[in-house]
C-alpha cells in the first residue's frame, strides 16, 4: 500500500453556479453538516502525517466557507502545496490579499465557455465577467493561474475560442476536460455528449495550439472516455495515491464513491491513517485481487486498473465489473449504443438540459457566511 500524494478538501458542496455537467452528488442536502474549522485542520495535518504532499480546496465553492484563509493557512504552515478550485465567485480583492498571504500557492478557475451569453447560460446564472476579472486579479498578485473548461456538445465547437480566451488572461495552464458523467452530468449525459465529428475537430485545434503555444502555457487534453477503446486509469488506481474528505467529513477514494454501495468512514469517528490502511471503502477495490475477468488476465491491468469503480457502478449497477468504456468489457454494449444516438442522424438538436437545483445556502451551525 502507497502512501497517498494528494488530497481533495471537498470544503463545502454549496455553490453559486447551476452547472448541468456537475458532478458532484445528488442527494447534497446529505453533506450540510460541514466539518467546522478545528476539524479541518485535524484532517490536514493527519493527512500530511499520512504523506500527503498536495491539498486541492474545492466544493462546491470554497469561497462560501468563511474560514478558508485559516484553512488555507493552516495547509501551508503543514508544508503543504495548496490548490483553490474555484468558481472565482466571491475572489474579491481583499479577501485575494488574505489568501495570498495565507500561503495560497494556486488557483484554478472554472469558466464554462469563451464568452458571456454561452458561459453564463450553461453556469445558470451571470458570472462570466466576474471570472475574467478574477483571473486578472490572480495573475496581478503573483499566483500560477490554471483556467479549466468543461467540454460537452455545447461548446466544444468553440474550443479554438476557448484557447484564445486562456492566452488573452494569461493563463499558464488550460485544462480541457471532456465532461466525467457522474452525479447531474448522468443526468444529463445524451443531452452533453458530443458527437465523434466535434471531437475529432476539436482534438485538431487543441494540437496545433499546444505546438504553437509550447513555451508559454500548458495545455491539458482530458480525452472523453466513452470515445477510447480503453478506461482511464480512474485515479491512478483505487485508493492508491489520491483521497477525498467530503464536507461532512466522509473519506473517500475519489470524489464520486459516495454512489456506491460502500460502508461509510469518516474522519469524525476514525483517525484518517486507519482509514487509508483498513476501511472497506478504502480496500475494496485496491490492488488488482478484485479484478473480474477479461481484466484479471489482462496485460494491461496494472496500467488502468480496470477503468472507474464509478463508472461501472453507474452503468452496470456492479462496481466490480469491468469499465463499461474498455471495448473488451461484456457490457461495453452500454457505452456504444449511447455513444451511437450521440452521432444518430435522427436525434434532436435540442435535448433539453436540465439545470441543477442552486445550493448556496449555508447550514445554520456555522458561524459567518
Ligand atoms: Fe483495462 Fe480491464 Fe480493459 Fe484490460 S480488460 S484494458 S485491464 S479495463
Ligand atoms: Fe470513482 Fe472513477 S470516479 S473510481
Amino acid at each position: 500500500m502507497d502512501s497517498p500524494f494528494g488530497l481533495l478538501a471537498e470544503l463545502t458542496y454549496r455553490c453559486p453556479l447551476a452547472c448541468s455537467y456537475c458532478s458532484n452528488p445528488l442527494n447534497m442536502g446529505d453533506y450540510q453538516d460541514e466539518l467546522a474549522t478545528d476539524e479541518w485542520l485535524r484532517v490536514l495535518a493527519e493527512a500530511s502525517d499520512l504523506g500527503v504532499l498536495q491539498c486541492h480546496l474545492s466544493g462546491g465553492e470554497p469561497l462560501l466557507r468563511r474560514d478558508l484563509v485559516e484553512i488555507v493557512a493552516g495547509a501551508h504552515g503543514l508544508g503543504l502545496y495548496t490548490n483553490l478550485v474555484t468558481s472565482a465567485l466571491g475572489l474579491s480583492r481583499p479577501r485575494a490579499e488574505r489568501l495570498r498571504a495565507a500561503g495560497l500557492d494556486h488557483v484554478q478557475i472554472s469558466i464554462q465557455a469563451h464568452e458571456a451569453a454561452l458561459s453564463d447560460r450553461i453556469a445558470g446564472i451571470p458570472s462570466f465577467q466576474r471570472k475574467i476579472e478574477a483571473m486578472g486579479l490572480v495573475k496581478e498578485l503573483g499566483w500560477p493561474l490554471t483556467m479549466n473548461v468543461v467540454l460537452h456538445r455545447h461548446n466544444i465547437d468553440r474550443v479554438a475560442d476557448v484557447l484564445e480566451l486562456a492566452e488573452k488572461v494569461g493563463a499558464d495552464r488550460v485544462e480541457l476536460a471532456n465532461t466525467q458523467y457522474y452525479g447531474w452530468a448522468w443526468r444529463n449525459r445524451d443531452a452533453l455528449l458530443p458527437t465523434r465529428a466535434q471531437l475529432k475537430a476539436a482534438e485538431v485545434v487543441v494540437r496545433a495550439t499546444r505546438e504553437r503555444l509550447r513555451e508559454r502555457m500548458d495545455v491539458v487534453y482530458v480525452i472523453p472516455d466513452y470515445y477510447s477503446r480503453y478506461p482511464k486509469p480512474c485515479m491512478g488506481g483505487w485508493a492508491s495515491r489520491q483521497l477525498t474528505v467530503t464536507p461532512n467529513g466522509d473519506v473517500l477514494p475519489c470524489p464520486a464513491a459516495q454512489s456506491l454501495p460502500l460502508p461509510r468512514a469518516s474522519v469524525r469517528e476514525d483517525p484518517l491513517e486507519r482509514i487509508w490502511a483498513e476501511s472497506p471503502v478504502m480496500t475494496a477495490f485496491r490492488g488488482t485481487d478484485w479484478m473480474p475477468e477479461p481484466c484479471r488476465s489482462c496485460p494491461r491491468r496494472e496500467l488502468d486498473y480496470g477503468g472507474c469503480r464509478c463508472q461501472a457502478f453507474l452503468l452496470t449497477g456492479d462496481a466490480a465489473r469491468t469499465d463499461p468504456v474498455c471495448h473488451l468489457s461484456p457490457d461495453h454494449d452500454l457505452v456504444a449504443r449511447a455513444v451511437e444516438a450521440a452521432n444518430a442522424d435522427s436525434r434532436p438538436d435540442d435535448l433539453p438540459l436540465i439545470p441543477r437545483p442552486h445550493r448556496a445556502r449555508r447550514p445554520t451551525h456555522l458561524p459567518g457566511g
